[in-house]
């Protein structure tokens, strides 16, 4: 151990392929037996809480959800003391946190696996249900194509790498000023990720087997709400965007959606919507994340 996840492409794509084949293991070895699991939330969750939790009973382990004001990271003690006292009574720490910058931090004192459960870069637990649901649908990666329409954030940049690495082509359309920085870009490209970007959705969603979009204002980003409506006019995806998009194609979302900005009811509802495929399909690959990185350890 530690065997921490922050970022998707702390896995490879053998170990996502892994990973989504240990989802779908029947009554798992309870690798986590007589182990406790701490997971830290500085942001509200309802999937994310869920579907850990439940993940973790499922191995046999004991999962604690702590509130940001029963431990206050960083503020009652430095990220890196609640890591070393979390590492004591834990097998795992888990943390949503604000600043990528805390996980990063958590990590370099935890004894245990630290695992991203949303920063404000990275969501890759999402991720990896995301590729489960792709992978449950179509049956493949290669030769994909997935457009994300919307704001170039946390749930964006996970996707976007873990496309790369199963060989899916990643197209983002965001208006002026929302798309990704050099780093992220960087990061995206590193991985070889075919990418483009593009201020016309038209153009991305045309031809894509997966349309995904998120809010347009993420938790912490509150205040710039107005803004954002206003500068990401035109960027809903409604019947007439989501027509353009391949005849096999699915609509997916990470949740919580915000019906009527960046995607319309009837898309959220209409039979092609794998939104709630997605939201169960959490619970799946986070134990068969867990199954990956303890099972060697109880052999
Ligand atoms: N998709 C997701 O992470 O949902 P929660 O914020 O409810 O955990
Ligand atoms: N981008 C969103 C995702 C929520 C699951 C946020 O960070 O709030």
């Amino acid at each position: 151990m530690p065997n921490h996840l922050l970022e998707i492409d702390d896995l490879s794509a053998s170990e996502i392929a892994e990973i989504i084949r240990l989802s779908n293991v029947e009554n798992p070895p309870q690798v986590l037996r007589n182990k406790g699991a701490a997971l830290l939330f500085e942001k509200p969750s309802n999937r994310t809480r869920n579907s850990m939790e439940m993940a973790i009973i499922q191995l046999g382990g004991h999962p604690i959800t702590i509130r940001p004001d029963e431990v206050g990271i960083g503020e009652r003690e430095s990220a890196e003391d609640v890591a070393r006292t979390l590492s004591c009574y834990h097998a795992l720490i888990g943390a949503r946190v604000f600043a990528h910058a805390t996980v990063d931090e958590l990590s370099t004192a935890s004894t245990s696996p630290v695992v991203n459960m949303l920063s404000d870069k990275s969501h890759p637990l999402q991720a990896l249900a995301d590729l489960l649901t792709i992978w449950e649908e179509f049956g493949t990666f290669e030769g994909r194509i997935v457009s994300y329409v919307g704001d170039a954030n946390n749930v964006a940049r996970s996707l976007a790498i873990a496309c790369g690495l199963m060989g899916i082509e990643f197209r983002i359309a965001h208006p002026n000023g929302y798309g990704f920085s050099e780093s992220d870009e960087e990061a995206i490209r590193g991985v070889g990720t075919q990418f483009s970007a593009t201020q016309n959705p038209r153009e991305a969603v045309g031809g894509a087997n997966v349309v995904y979009t998120d809010v347009w204002a993420s938790m912490g980003q509150e205040e710039e709400r107005e803004k954002r409506l206003a500068d990401f006019e035109g960027y809903t995806v409604d019947d007439k965007l989501f027509e353009l998009s391949s005849e096999d194609s699915i609509f997916m979302h990470c949740l919580p959606a915000h019906p009527g900005e960046e995607v319309s009811r009837s898309v959220l509802d209409s039979g092609k919507s794998r939104i709630w495929e997605q939201a169960e399909n959490r619970m799946h690959a986070a134990r068969g994340f867990l199954l990956h990185i303890f099972q060697e350890e109880n052999q």
